[in-house]
């Protein structure tokens, strides 16, 4: 029998999906301690950017010994996706594409797509171990922004690589209030519990979080210098597979998958929980290869996460309600929410054209990452993907 989902409180919302109304869809890991046989790992990861520049780390890691147990905590099966996906990041993308190896060892890819399979993630660094579980405040009554927050692991590529995962972080955090707005938002449009004055007021909250947002991913320019991020930090966020040199048909994850190739999406903050839950709290709709691409991406975040983006799309009847409802206080604070989704998504598209376009028609540009000039780290043809989704937010305006 399908389990009855509605009318779950904020409490156990917050349980269940592994969302918190603090930190939103952030996981804290800064304490967690793993087993002492996973330390040669963990060492490798702390050291990741070294070895990659000594081009040591192919020979690290396969001097590494995988006949290891996964652990049975969440927390340490997360932290250990992290480290080892990490490592496989530098193994793969060492020397940007040239001389790519076809294998991961045995060592990290038997361990890792069983961790993976325990948290219904992909064997491949994903948004949520390289953004979501991979920060620890300095001081733990300071505040949550720059000068308080190290980036635990960090790719390599020199500059910019923790300042480029710290603006996702404090974006992700700024994010925490809408948690409640959204869920009390689909209460309050809810036959039964309707409440126009209740729904406006948590309808009101989203802009205000969308505003902290841009005003956060408006800082990228502080600590990432575009040329650089193109040139010497993407790669190491890239994915395999799709036909795509230099890895076509996949890497070979010796020991799993029969040996055959697999393909996997590269990093991308498209596998955020926030705007899906957005979208899906609000009913924006996309359609076809847009649609497709968002509905695979939520393979790539934490089973939890995907499972709320499940649950606000089958239970928020929010833009229905709105749709049909005569008060128009709450026609203008939907239409609010709207306008600054959009806003948001219109300086994300500035930002992929600063930080990808632009670089990437330069006569300097670094030739070793020609593979993913025209495509985004997750594999779409980004520019169009991205226009069309905000062709379908635009769309969603109600006549007031
Ligand atoms: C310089 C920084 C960034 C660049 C270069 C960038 C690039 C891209 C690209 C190329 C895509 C298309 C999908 C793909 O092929 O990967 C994408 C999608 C997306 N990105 Fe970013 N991104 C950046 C920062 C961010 C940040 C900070 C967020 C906030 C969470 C974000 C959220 C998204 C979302 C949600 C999508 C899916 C489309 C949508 O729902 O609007 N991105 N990004």
């Amino acid at each position: 029998m399908a389990e009855v989902m509605t009318n779950l409180s904020l409490k156990q919302i917050e349980e269940k999906f592994l969302v918190s109304t603090k930190t939103g869809f952030l996981i804290d890991c800064s304490m967690v301690k793993f087993p002492e046989c996973w330390s040669p790992f963990e060492e490798i990861a702390a050291h990741l950017k070294q070895y990659v520049e000594e081009k040591s780390i192919r020979r690290k890691i396969e001097e590494l010994n995988g006949h290891l147990c996964i652990p049975e905590d969440k927390l340490q099966q997360l932290c250990l996706h992290k480290i080892l996906t990490f490592l496989t990041s530098g193994y793969v993308w060492q020397d940007g594409e040239n001389d790519v190896p076809k294998r991961l060892p045995r060592c990290v890819a038997v361990p890792l797509t069983r961790v993976s399979d325990a948290l219904g993630m992909k064997p491949i660094l994903s948004y949520p171990s390289m953004i979501l579980a991979n920060w620890q405040k300095k001081d733990m009554n300071g505040p949550f922004d720059f000068s308080n927050l190290n980036a635990m692991y960090q790719t390599p590529g020199g500059n910019g690589a923790e300042w480029f995962i710290l603006t996702h972080v404090i974006i992700e955090q700024r994010f925490a209030p809408a948690i409640k707005a959204v869920i009390d938002a689909m209460k309050y449009s809810t036959e039964g519990q309707a409440d126009d004055a209740a729904l406006v007021t948590a309808l009101n909250v989203i802009p205000n979080v969308l505003s902290e947002m841009c005003e956060t991913f408006k800082k990228i320019n502080g600590g990432v210098e575009p040329a650089h991020f193109y040139d010497n930090l993407r790669i190491f966020y890239t994915g395999w597979g799709g036909g795509k040199e230099p890895l076509p048909e996949g890497l070979i994850y010796e020991g799993v998958y029969e040996d055959v190739p697999k393909p996997m999406k590269g990093g991308s903050a498209a596998q955020s929980t926030t705007l899906q839950v957005l979208d899906a709290a609000l009913g924006i709709e996309h359609e076809g290869e847009e649609k497709e691409f968002l509905d695979e991406v939520r393979d790539y975040m934490l089973k939890e996460h995907s499972d709320f983006c499940k649950y606000m799309r089958n239970e928020s009847s929010v833009r229905n309600y709105v749709e049909h409802c005569e008060n128009l206080d709450v026609k203008m604070a939907y239409n609010k929410c709207i306008n600054a989704i959009q806003s948001f998504r219109k300086l994300h598209i500035h930002k992929v054209v600063q930080y990808v376009t632009t670089p990437s028609r330069r006569e300097n540009r670094n030739m070793q990452v020609e593979a993913i000039r025209e495509t985004g780290t997750g594999s779409t043809p980004y520019l169009q993907f991205l226009n069309q989704i905000n062709k379908d937010t635009d769309a969603c305006i109600l006549p007031e």
